[in-house]
């Protein structure tokens, strides 16, 4: 497995690969690895000859009070879980390497990204499209494989690819779950033994309202309340969101009556989780 430490060096490398015709896959993490990402990098895998996977706490998409400082890295682990899932290049760069000082063009989706994580984190999708533009022109991959985990941010970049004509495919891997349902996420890591049980909260609310839904409730605010009542029983847990919105254009519904993403964000103790759901009537 081969360590690329700068985007020059990754990008000379890319266009080697290119030019030999190799069919490149890409999976893009943050690092501190678990079985989710592992699933996209198997999922990539299926689909490619050579697959990349980068690793780079992204400064840019992250709020100034936000936990840029604290994100969970580490290096080695992260490379060992790599060359097990078959990885062939490690891109890793320097935060300053990626981002010259007086950087002044960025992409802004200004659609999808209104709502949801976007209202209650300010510019985050701002970095994350302009981080993945920069490692698209980076790696130059036929595919690229994002979480459902994170269902907001994967709906941006397919649109953003859309929009501006990126050429690779965008696949979506399913969300990952612990043993007990709650989707792994790096931050997870930030959970004491107590907060690791209300962390539960969120998947027993969206199966609840999934289990509504199936029983034909329609009400998005009969549902909501529900998730909320549940939510709100765990002393720990404090709601930054509950949205209903159409799947596909991320706009919210009073009713669920076609595909419908319900997605949330709530703190528990200081740790901010997200999880989400597709309902179907
Ligand atoms: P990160 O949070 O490290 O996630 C990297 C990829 O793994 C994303 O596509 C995310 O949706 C996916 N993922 C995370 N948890 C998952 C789970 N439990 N099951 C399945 N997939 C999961 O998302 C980012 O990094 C960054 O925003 C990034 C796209 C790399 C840009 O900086």
């Amino acid at each position: 497995m081969e360590i690329i430490r700068t985007p020059q060096e990754m990008q000379r490398r890319a266009l080697e690969l290119e030019r030999a015709g190799h069919m490149v896959g890409f999976v893009p993490t943050m690092g501190f690895l678990h079985d989710g990402h592992l699933s996209l990098m198997h999922l990539a895998r299926s689909r490619c000859d050579v697959l990349v996977a980068s690793i780079f706490v992204n400064p840019a998409q992250f709020g100034p009070n936000e936990d840029l400082d604290a994100y969970p890295r580490d290096f080695a682990r992260d490379e060992a879980l790599c060359e097990a899932a078959g990885v062939d290049i490690v891109f890793y760069p320097e935060p300053a390497s990626m981002y010259a000082s007086d950087a002044s063009v960025w992409i802004d989706e200004t659609r999808l990204s209104q709502g949801l994580c976007g209202a209650s984190r300010p510019g985050h999708f701002r970095g994350v499209c302009t981080v993945v533009a920069k490692l698209f022109n980076l790696v130059r991959p036929d595919v690229a494989v994002f979480g459902e985990k994170d269902a907001q941010q994967l709906r941006i970049i397919e649109r953003m690819v859309r929009d501006l004509d990126f050429p690779v495919e965008i696949v979506r891997g399913p969300t990952v779950r612990e043993a007990d349902g709650l989707a792994m996420s790096s931050r997870n890591k930030y959970l004491d033994a107590s907060q690791r049980r209300d962390a539960l909260c969120l998947k027993r609310s969206l199966d609840e309202v999934t289990d509504m839904v199936r029983q034909g409730e329609r009400q998005v605010a009969v549902l909501r309340d529900a998730m909320a009542d549940g939510i709100g029983k765990v002393a720990a847990a404090a709601i930054d969101y509950i949205e209903f919105v159409d799947d596909a254009t991320l706009v919210p519904v009073q009713l669920v009556e076609g595909r419908t993403l319900v997605a949330m964000a709530v703190k528990i103790g200081p740790t901010r989780l997200i999880d989400n759901a597709v309902l179907e009537p």
